[in-house]
């Protein structure tokens, strides 16, 4: 077997103009480190191109800080296919490269030439040889190798037995002590890190769909809890201010639709408010403040659904409506907070061309700019809050980095962040107890024929498999996929997202199985976000909810993906950072090709179960009630069982605890 890029180099592609493309991050390494740099980046290139690909490779470190081999790109719209158009050995060689060609679609990916998916810096791999590379050994991998994939480098084919992972991947994961945006950011330009983000490094992005059923949760719930509309009400007549129409943040719009509100998204990048009105997630943009809130308004008093993008900064949107006494219902924000200062929050005052231009050089004086924009803008929230809104932290870390940016009053104990922030995060007060805690999470499939009628097929199996009577939230499920297929989400694969607990998952997934061996529909990915009840350990995020101070701890991710790969799941991830930023988050995925085996239902059985109860048992022995009485069911019955918390008599520690004061600081 030999698996090289041995051709010669090809020629170098044409950029196809009007595609959006990542902003140059600056150079900034020293001579020893690019000397490293470029000998890691020709190691994919055989000796006798080096002379003609070095100085490219070199220009590319110098313009972008990042050597991304643009010339072994190819040619034209990459897109996810259907499955028999691959080559491969085995059906998961095949499925993967659907799944990684999604992700680098120009209707998906964010910056689809500079490998980026979602979320400013989210890549597949970190460069086109990687990428080549990848799909080579996917072409070769057969049911009895296992492919290792670390940070975009394919490691190899490994032996490996038919019920073992095809694919593991990691991204990022770095030693502790070097655990740092600093350091990450010097190991990403030597070309040895990348950020998987979540489901771009972990080849299972959806697109935008993947975060509306979750948007649509979580503001569905925050008005239940917050605006007092009732179990079962909608957000009819309500009004939703955020900001960020990318990647995922680009389901806002559509999410409030969904849940009958209306809304507003400011966004810096008009060619990003373009893609979205194109595809029908906004209705209607403009930069003109005036006419973008009397347009909302008037569909909140009419009680019509409707979403409209302001081009421009959302701190001045904000200016608008406290100068001009605008009551916002829910307010939220979804820039790229994870990563503020490398392009990811545009600062007030700045355009989006200025920005790029600063990001490539002026570095500090951008930097400066952030944190003065980032402190404007929490004083005017606490304003907006100060008038009745309910604001919540939408898992970007946009709290983190308002305490980052030096206003530590944004923290709730004064000191540091460890207990969190003075404003809740959506998790802690909505996702966490109201589904993660029960098991309800971002189970998804995509329907690898690339056929429409799979699809369809599919909803309406998943559909025949809810209760809605069960509880809220399988109504407020059953409600989401009856009318999924309505509402058009599809961007790029034909998939669908579809929060379901535990058994829901597991059920769902033999249903699909079977429906695969009786050839009612082509073969099957399933996978989740990485934004779920187990799979991510993020105290700001993901684990915001769990209060035992085990919240910085990442022993619960890190479970769930060793779990699932040893129950044989098809491909495995865990990464670093994924949606809050490098050290602040472990994070794993996986994914499960439904042939329609027997070998497939026996995976089910196990694995689904686990990827979810994983994280039930963790959060009900942080004594989360939810997840305490979700575990004693499950106690209840012969699956296994869950070591459950005494909890002590409300009074008894804080009595005991205050008699001896005295001993503590
Ligand atoms: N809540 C969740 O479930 C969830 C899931 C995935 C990602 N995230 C996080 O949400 C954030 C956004 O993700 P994404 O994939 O949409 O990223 P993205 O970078 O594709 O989109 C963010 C958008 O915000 C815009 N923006 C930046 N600063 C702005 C400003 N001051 N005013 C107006 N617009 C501004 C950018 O132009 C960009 O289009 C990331 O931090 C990501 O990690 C949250």
């Amino acid at each position: 077997m030999d698996i090289y890029l041995k051709d010669p180099p090809p020629k170098y592609p044409i950029f196809i103009e009007g595609i959006r493309r990542a902003p140059s991050r600056g150079f900034r390494l020293s001579k020893p480190q690019t000397e490293t740099a470029l000998k890691n980046a020709l190691r994919y290139v055989p000796n006798e191109y080096h002379e003609q690909i070095a100085p490219e490779f070199l220009d590319e470190l110098f313009k972008y800080g990042r050597i991304y081999a643009y010339r072994y790109r190819p040619e034209g719209r990459i897109f996810g296919k259907p499955i028999d158009e691959y080559k491969g050995q085995c059906i998961e060689g095949k499925a993967f490269q659907v799944m990684i060609d999604n992700n680098l679609d120009f209707e998906t990916a964010l910056y689809p030439y500079e490998l980026i998916t979602y979320g400013e810096t989210g890549a597949v791999c970190q460069n086109w040889l990687q990428y080549r590379l990848i799909k080579k050994y996917l072409e070769c991998l057969t049911d009895r190798q296992t492919l290792v994939i670390e940070s975009g480098h394919p490691l190899g084919l490994f032996p490996s037995p038919a019920s073992a992972p095809r694919v593991i991947i990691t991204n990022a994961l770095m030693v502790g002590m070097f655990d740092t945006q600093e350091h990450w950011e010097i190991a990403q330009q030597m070309g040895v890190a990348n950020y998987g983000q979540m489901t771009a490094g972990g080849w299972m992005y959806i697109g935008p769909q993947g975060i509306v059923h979750g948007t649509y949760n979580a503001l569905l719930n925050a008005g239940r809890m917050k605006l007092n509309i009732g179990e079962g009400g909608d957000l009819k007549g309500k009004l939703f201010v955020t900001s960020g129409l990318g990647g995922m943040s680009g389901a806002q719009g559509k999410a409030m639709e969904i849940a009958g509100g209306a809304a507003i998204i400011a966004e810096v990048d008009e060619s990003r408010i373009q893609t979205r009105y194109n595809q029908g997630w906004v209705r209607g943009y403009s930069n003109d403040l005036k006419q973008v809130f009397s347009d909302a308004c008037a569909a909140q008093r009419d009680g019509k659904p409707h979403s409209v993008a302001y081009h421009g900064n959302i701190v001045d949107l904000l200016k608008y409506a406290i100068d001009n006494d605008i009551h916002i219902d829910l307010l939220s924000d979804q820039t790229s907070c994870h990563a503020p200062y490398d392009g990811g929050y545009c600062p007030q005052g700045v355009t989006f061309a200025e920005r790029t231009e600063m990001l490539k050089n002026d570095r500090e004086g951008f930097r400066e700019l952030v944190d003065n924009s980032l402190r404007k803008h929490f004083e005017y929230i606490q304003t907006i809050v100060g008038r009745g809104t309910y604001f919540f932290d939408y898992g970007n870390s946009f709290l983190k980095a308002v305490y980052d940016a030096g206003v530590t009053d944004v923290s709730k104990n004064g000191v540091d962040e460890k207990d969190g922030f003075i404003f809740p995060s959506y998790v802690e007060d909505i996702m966490g107890p109201e589904l993660f805690d029960y098991g309800y999470g971002p189970f998804r499939w995509v329907c690898l024929s690339g056929r429409d009628e799979d699809l369809t097929k599919t909803d309406a199996a998943a559909l025949s498999m809810i209760n809605p009577n069960r509880r809220g939230q399988d109504r407020d499920n059953y409600m989401w996929i009856r009318d999924a297929e309505k509402n058009k989400m599809v961007v790029g694969t034909k998939a669908r997202i579809l929060y379901q607990d535990g058994e829901g998952r597991r059920d769902i997934a033999l249903k699909f199985n079977d429906m695969v061996r009786k050839n009612e529909v082509g073969p099957i990915m399933l996978g989740r976000d990485h934004h779920d009840v187990s799979g991510t350990d993020s105290p700001f995020r993901e684990t915001a909810n769990i209060k035992d101070g085990s919240n910085i701890m990442a022993d619960m991710a890190t479970q769930c993906f060793a779990g699932n790969a040893a129950r044989g799941m098809s491909l495995v991830a865990l990464h670093n950072g994924g949606g809050v930023g490098i050290g602040k988050s472990i994070n794993g995925g996986f994914g499960l090709v439904l042939d329609g085996s027997g070998r497939v239902d026996e995976i089910i059985k196990s694995a689904m179960m686990w990827d979810v109860y994983g994280g039930v048992a963790r959060r009900a022995w942080a004594r989360n009630v939810n997840s305490i009485s979700t575990s004693e069911k499950y106690n209840s019955g012969d699956n296994g069982h869950i070591t459950l918390p005494f909890i002590p008599e409300d009074g008894l520690v804080e009595n005991l605890i205050n008699k001896h004061r005295e001993n503590i600081k």
